[in-house]
């Protein structure tokens, strides 16, 4: 946990000086997935939810829903849900909740007119470090074998870093290439602290937001002239990579669920299983085969899931095939399962009912599932 600058000992100082949260735990708890607002209780922010936006003159990248004293949160984010009913050719029915944001309390007037909002929910984060040391050319061969099949369109997501061009994998819309810089953009846009690779202290404050920009801040001498020093990022970093995923580390032993999953298209963006590149310096996470059930490609999920918000390759429409390992463990907190990207879907079954564009075709072989098989996938899911 962060706190605002100054302190006497300057080694946790340096928070915000606009914030979401003091610390990752706060909206990874137990490493397990966040949730949207709840619309039924007053003021409330949910866990790790955040909302992004495609840069915003006045107010960046996210916006900072808390500030230190003196200086005045950018606002809270606010969820509306509409209810509807899906129904099964079978007659089963399922609801769905179709949500609209806003944000109460702007505090640096609105949002210029060119501004579009994108909700995400903090992920599982457990595994990190097995689908960090996926290399980059297998997720490129897996993009040339969809375009060879046809069936479904996966693209990797192309990110500059140290003037080379990776592939992305984390974040919602793959939009970060490695481990470290995820961790680093997430003290900048989330807690407002300088790191070797986002060197300013007021994290995603503009150059409008005067008074945060000159607020207190946390670089020290003695951590590279910075709030948090490589040393502390590495230790974060190594935590997050020695965390082992809750499951997927085999391959799943229920063979008619695994047929069931491949029939039905599923398999075709989550892809069972991935081989870790050869690392002598790291050896539980050298060259194993793995189960992530992703291809860590970006796909067109069609207009109920789309954001509208570009991030390097990613346009308005594509989001990151999810990993389905450890999900059932890992979904909530509190034994809630909270789904998508924006944590909309409560069951395995609403997340797919959710599923267009590219996966529209899987989504009605599903629909189209006697009752019993559909459980069976379902149940087959949730144990990935
Ligand atoms: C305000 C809540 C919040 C805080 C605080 C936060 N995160 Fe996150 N985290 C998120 C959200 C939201 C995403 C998804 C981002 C995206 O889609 O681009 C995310 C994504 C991630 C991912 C990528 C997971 C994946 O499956 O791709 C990692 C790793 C991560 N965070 C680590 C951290 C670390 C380390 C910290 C502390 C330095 C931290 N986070 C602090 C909300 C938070
Ligand atoms: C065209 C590729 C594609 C196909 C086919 C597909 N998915 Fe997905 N799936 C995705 C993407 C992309 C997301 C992330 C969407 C988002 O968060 O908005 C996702 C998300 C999910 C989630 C939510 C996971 C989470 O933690 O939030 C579940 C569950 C899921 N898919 C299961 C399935 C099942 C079961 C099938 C087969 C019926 C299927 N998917 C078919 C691409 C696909």
């Amino acid at each position: 946990m962060w706190v605002a600058a100054p302190t006497a000992t300057q080694a946790a100082d340096g928070l915000g000086p606009l914030y979401n949260a003091r610390g990752c735990a706060a909206c990874h708890p137990k490493g397990g997935g966040g949730r949207p607002p709840d619309p039924a209780a007053a003021e409330d922010q949910g866990v790790g939810f955040a909302l992004k936006m495609n840069d915003d003159p006045v107010y960046g990248r996210q916006i900072q829903s808390n500030a230190i004293p003196g200086q005045i949160a950018e606002g809270r984010p606010t969820v509306r849900y509409r209810e509807e009913t899906v129904r099964f050719p079978d007659g089963d029915t399922a609801r769905l909740r179709r949500p609209t944001y806003g944000i109460a309390n702007l505090g640096y007037g609105p949002l210029a007119a060119t501004t579009r909002l994108t909700p995400r929910v903090a992920p599982r984060v457990h595994g990190m470090g097995l689908l960090d040391a996926i290399p980059d050319d297998a997720v490129e061969a897996e993009a040339a074998k969809q375009r060879e099949e046809g069936v479904v369109a996966g693209r990797p997501n192309h990110v500059p870093m140290d003037g080379a061009l990776r592939v992305g994998r984390f974040g919602w819309k793959a939009s970060n290439p490695s481990l470290d810089r995820q961790n680093s953009e997430a003290f900048s846009l989330d807690i407002g602290m300088s790191t070797p690779s986002f060197r300013d202290p007021w994290g995603d404050c503009t150059a409008a937001q005067t008074v945060c920009r000159a607020g207190p801040h946390g670089d020290s001498k003695q951590f590279e002239g910075l709030e948090i020093p490589s040393s502390i990022i590495g230790l974060i970093d190594g935590y997050l990579r020695d965390l082992p995923p809750e499951g997927g580390l085999e391959p799943p032993k229920d063979a008619a669920g695994t047929a069931l999953f491949a029939a039905v298209g599923c398999a075709s963006c989550h892809k069972p299983s991935y081989t870790t590149a050869p690392d002598p310096a790291r050896p539980a996470l050298s060259n194993r085969t793995v189960f992530p059930h992703s291809d860590l490609l970006l796909h067109d999920m069609g207009d109920g899931l789309a954001d509208e918000v570009p991030m390097f390759q990613a346009r308005g429409r594509d989001w990151r095939t999810t990993p389905l390992w450890g999900l059932n463990r890992l979904a909530a907190q509190d034994g809630r399962l909270t789904l998508l990207h924006d944590g909309r879907a409560r069951s395995v079954t609403e997340a797919i009912l959710w599923h267009g564009g590219e996966a529209e075709k899987s989504r009605k072989n599903f629909m189209d599932l006697p009752r019993e098989a559909r459980k069976r996938l379902v149940r087959y899911v949730l144990g990935l």
